[in-house]
């Protein structure tokens, strides 16, 4: 069985103690979650990592920032680099979400950069990719998205790395007009397409094994009503979740969801 992947992006959200009640619900109600193939993982702000480090120490929630520099240390003000985020023991490291490129003009060339930089440190890159509104209408979707991968992966060489293939790297797909208040899903259909691209070009830039073993999740607009037929798909292997997740209680209803449907019945029908 391969494993599901449910994480969310806290954006600009949360102070320390709101950060304490959620992850301390959180924790309570995924009690009875066997964590062996499902991936949970939460993106605080910077400003909650240090809360965070202390109340995931010992649970098997993963936990990660939301942008970092690619340099060690220097004049740049403002920025975080990979050693200061060690010191939050942070599993993953999310790179290129489409309002860092949007408000703050981050580029693929940066963002190949700042993924070297992760796999160093040991971090995961959890890379988001996505066309906007006018590839989607110019009908060059695929191409931009592949172009993206390309050069984000450009030069990463994973075959060499001794970890397990699955905890080197993730994708996210996230088109950008799915994304936020005014976005609408994709439909699990569009998706597929999508991710089955994605899988097309990491196999051309690696090889099957990798291609298959890296995880490629989804993001804009998910929710409780869609996490299961997006879920459904063939090449979505999970899911990356806003708004529909920053209650504790709601991210935990969407992640029993898939649990029962996917993780649960299949281990019942094993041990049968
Ligand atoms: P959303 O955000 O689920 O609120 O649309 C997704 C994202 O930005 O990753």
């Amino acid at each position: 069985m391969k494993d599901i992947y449910l994480g969310t992006n806290w954006k600009m959200h949360k102070t320390i103690s709101e950060t304490k009640s959620y992850l301390h619900d959180l924790k309570n109600y995924l009690k009875d979650i066997n964590f062996d193939n499902i991936k949970v993982f939460v993106i605080p702000p910077y400003t909650a990592l240090d809360i965070t480090k202390t109340i995931l120490k010992d649970s098997r929630i993963l936990y990660g920032a939301q942008n970092m520099h690619w340099m060690d240390e220097g004049e740049y003000t403002g920025e975080i680099s990979p050693p200061l985020l060690k010191d939050f023991e942070i599993d993953l490291i999310e790179l290129g979400h489409s309002e860092r490129r949007r408000y703050y003009n981050e580029n693929d060339i940066e963002l190949n950069k700042k993924v070297k930089a992760a796999l160093k440190y040991n971090f995961i890159p959890l890379i988001c990719v996505g066309e906007r509104k006018e590839e989607k209408k110019y009908g060059v979707s695929q191409e931009f998205i592949k172009l993206q991968i390309k050069t984000i992966l450009n030069g990463v060489k994973l075959n060499d790395i001794e970890k397990e293939l699955n905890d080197i790297l993730w994708i996210a797909y996230e088109p950008v007009w799915a994304i936020g208040e005014k976005g609408k899903p994709a439909t699990p259909e569009y998706i597929e397409e999508i991710h089955s691209v994605i899988r097309q070009t990491l196999k051309k830039l690696y090889n099957d094994e990798i291609s298959n073993k890296i995880p490629i999740l989804y993001g804009g607009s998910v929710n409780q009503e869609n996490a299961l037929s997006i879920l459904n798909q063939n090449n979505v292997d999970g899911l990356f979740i806003g708004r529909a997740a920053w209650k504790a209680n709601s991210f935990s209803n969407i992640i029993h969801q898939v649990y029962e449907t996917f993780i649960n019945k299949n281990s019942q029908k094993a041990n049968q």
